[in-house]
């Protein structure tokens, strides 16, 4: 790596089995993220007008929650290349579902889109995030920025990058902020109206309390935002697996401190997601428990 913190994409990387399926999970992942690049304009139009209902977008958990059907054909894509890559291995992923409660041994994670509704509209921050985990633990990810053409990656214990769109590869680290009242901070809402009155409510509490709050619309890239130092912190409750698996990954290994739910829990049990640059982090956890952040926020 040189001095600016960037090297060829020439520069192979090692060899252990961490690294090897990160480069999977981002060899993927960039195809996944081509699709999904070149359908938007196909099935909603060019620009930010949601132009096409009907048989492409249908609704999930809520009325509010949009699956659409090139959600489905990039999971289908990532499976397909998975099969052919890795064969036998589990696959869970947001649309299709597989690999059960079963969480042993190695399993593939997989949001085929995350941020669908920025997708949907036209608002160009949404991710395909690709993360293998062993024993319900990710050792390896990746997360590429569709519009921005951009991979975030990691492999445990051996950092993580970001690679641009022009192919330069750089190091990842959080920022150095050491004032809670200072920091930045990401967050996120669900698609159900329990669990968002919860979440507006907790924000009332920390609004004020932080330099200013982002809601982007994509957790895998507001985790990535904090491994960047595009934000200080990241915080939501009740993700699914898909949503933190390889982007909770990217930030630890950019120096964050990470909490992510159990690895059996699901996006219904409400379980808070935190990840904070290391200087914020004792502060930050402080004012959740004050706040009552810690708790779970329970989709009713
Ligand atoms: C959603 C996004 C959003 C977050 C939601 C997620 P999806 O994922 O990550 O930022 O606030 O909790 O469900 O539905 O676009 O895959
Ligand atoms: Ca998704």
């Amino acid at each position: 790596m040189d001095a600016a913190g960037s090297r060829d994409t020439t520069q192979g990387f090692g060899d252990t089995e961490a690294q090897r399926l990160r480069d999977v999970a981002v060899a993927v992942a960039q195809e996944a993220a081509a699709h999904v690049r070149s359908r938007r304009p196909e099935v909603f139009g060019t620009v930010g007008k949601v132009v096409a209902h009907g048989s492409s977008v249908a609704s999930k958990s809520t009325p509010t929650d949009p699956v659409t059907v090139v959600d489905t054909e990039s999971e289908q894509l990532i499976r397909d290349r998975l099969a052919t890559l890795r064969p036998g291995d589990a696959i869970l992923g947001e649309e299709t579902g597989g690999a059960g409660d079963s969480v042993a041994g190695l399993r593939w994670v997989v949001d085929p889109i995350d941020g669908t509704v920025n997708f949907l509209y036209g608002v160009p921050t949404y991710a395909v995030s690709v993360a293998a985990q062993i024993d319900g633990v990710s050792v390896a990810g990746a997360v590429v920025d569709v519009a921005a053409q951009a991979t975030y990656a990691a492999a445990r214990g051996y950092g993580a990058t970001l690679t641009t769109v022009e192919g330069r590869i750089g190091g990842l680290r959080c920022n150095p902020v050491t004032d809670v009242s200072m920091a930045l901070l990401a967050t996120g809402f669900g698609y159900g109206t329990a669990r968002r009155k919860a979440q507006g409510a907790l924000i009332g509490e920390i609004l004020p309390r932080v330099r200013d709050i982002r809601r982007i619309g994509s957790a895998s890239l507001d985790l990535c935002m904090v491994a960047s130092g595009r934000a200080d912190a990241y915080f939501e409750h009740g993700l699914g697996p898909w949503d933190w698996a390889a982007g909770s990954l990217i930030a630890t290994e950019a120096g964050a401190r990470v909490r992510i739910p159990s690895p059996r829990s699901s996006s219904a049990d409400g379980d808070l997601v935190v990840a904070a640059a290391p200087g914020i982090a004792d502060e930050l956890d402080a004012l959740f428990t004050e706040v009552g952040a810690d708790d779970p926020i329970r989709e009713t």
